[in-house]
């Protein structure tokens, strides 16, 4: 199929719930076609305060955390695994910063920019890295993903 098959990385990306309920869904998933992903799984539902509270552990500790589970698991997300090339850092650069306010001031057209309420209803979640998209599409999806980073490791998994 060629080598830019073999460059695919996966990365795990939730469409938040607030993002679904304004109804948006169907322009972010044609956004994201457009920026050359490919949705490789696709899971819309609402997730368990257990779920959220196990996806978030490592903030466990933060102030914010029983809100984050709270808001997370208030309505449907869509939770996807996206392929592309570099999708871990691509798709953090295409979401935006945490903050929608901030991502308003550095790139107007940033998912969290559009779509983005405050920092907690912030529309989209992003891996940070290839070891956590790992953890997350395993835990979300069941997939076990593609860590993927160079041409070098060539894959034939069609
Ligand atoms: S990280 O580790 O870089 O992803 O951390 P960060 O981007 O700072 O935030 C992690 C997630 O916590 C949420 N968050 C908050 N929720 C509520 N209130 C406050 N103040 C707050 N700060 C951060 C934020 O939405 C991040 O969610 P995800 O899904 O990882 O983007």
């Amino acid at each position: 199929l060629g080598d830019v098959w073999l460059n695919f990385q996966s990365t795990c990306a939730i469409i938040k719930p607030n993002a679904v309920a304004k109804g948006n869904v169907g322009a972010i998933l044609q956004r994201i076609d457009d920026e050359g992903y490919q949705i490789i799984l696709k899971k819309q539902g609402t997730l368990s305060q257990e779920m959220a509270a196990k996806f978030y552990e490592e903030h466990e500790t933060q102030p914010f955390f029983q809100d984050l589970v709270d808001f997370m698991s208030s309505g449907p997300s869509v939770v996807l695994e996206l392929q592309k090339k570099n999708s871990v850092s691509e798709w953090r650069k295409l979401i935006g910063p945490t903050d929608p306010a901030e991502a308003r001031k550095v790139e107007i057209n940033s998912l969290r920019a559009l779509f983005g309420d405050d920092v907690t209803k912030n529309g989209f979640h992003g891996s940070a890295t290839a070891e956590d998209a790992a953890r997350e599409l395993g835990l979300l999806l069941g997939s076990a993903g593609r860590k993927l980073k160079s041409v070098d490791r060539r894959y034939h998994n069609l």
